[in-house]
């Protein structure tokens, strides 16, 4: 981390009441299902962990401009703040390196060459995930389900991110660049809970918004497991492919 500057600030703690505990018990279900998803309890081949990392890319690339979305959708001042602090620390102007930049390095680590705008055929995994995204910006999410979706997407990295490493440490050894795991496993875990305080102060000032809140975790949960269903998925098609 870059002394100079300033870490990502955590709200001083406020109550917690009933409106969080239902949107903590909704993420805490994701979270079960990721650690018992059957792409995280299998060692995946080298080709699906790849493109995984791909798909991270590719991400990455739409990450600030959805983030930049998100936040000039809301009104709610914490929330607001809640979801440019996080940029700045994607951007590496809070913290550490940007996001982007740890990203490249995983990749090429992995020994993959990505080009920006995937002009070529573009892998499976990384086309599911930008229509994920794209159906997130177009959608139209309003302010709640907005805050679920930024809640589910900081929180189920981490644990999502932890398990998958020791896949690529285990495919991959030494040789992979795993800066961008870890900046995720440990700097998501600050901004789940930044997000977290923001939708306290949501759900203080509209409790109405519980609902939208919800369904927003709801959409990023369902998502996440959608790339995890989806690895698995072309794991075991490689899998038939050798066996044929
Ligand atoms: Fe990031
Ligand atoms: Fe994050």
């Amino acid at each position: 981390m870059n002394e100079t500057k300033q870490p990502l600030e955590v709200p001083s703690a406020i109550p917690s009441h009933l409106p969080i505990q239902t949107i903590d018990a909704a993420i805490a279900a994701f979270v079960d299902q990721i650690e018992r998803h059957p792409a995280m309890r299998r060692l995946l081949g080298k080709e699906t962990l790849q493109e995984f990392a791909l798909a991270q890319h590719a991400d990455n690339v739409r990450w600030m401009a959805l983030m930049a979305t998100m936040r000039d959708r809301c009104t709610n001042p914490a929330l607001r703040k809640a979801l440019h602090a996080n940029m700045m620390t994607e951007t590496g102007g809070s913290e550490g390196e940007a996001h982007q930049t740890l990203c490249l390095a995983f990749v090429k680590s992995l020994g993959i060459e990505p080009g920006l705008g995937f002009s070529g055929e573009v892998p499976q995994l990384a086309r599911h995930w930008g229509l994920i995204v794209d159906s997130m910006t177009s959608a139209g999410m309003n302010e709640g389900e907005i805050c679920g979706w930024v809640n589910a997407a900081e929180q189920l990295v981490p644990p999502l991110f932890a398990k998958l490493r020791k896949q690529f440490v285990q495919q991959f050894g030494d040789s992979v660049d795993l800066r961008y795991l870890d900046a995720h496993i440990t700097g998501d875990v600050r901004h789940g809970e930044v997000m977290r305080q923001a939708t306290i102060e949501l759900l203080a000032n509209d409790p109405d918004k519980l609902r939208d809140v919800v369904a927003g975790v709801d959409l990023g949960g369902r998502a996440t497991l959608s790339v995890l269903d989806a690895m698995n998925a072309l794991h075991g098609l490689r899998m038939q492919a050798v066996a044929a």
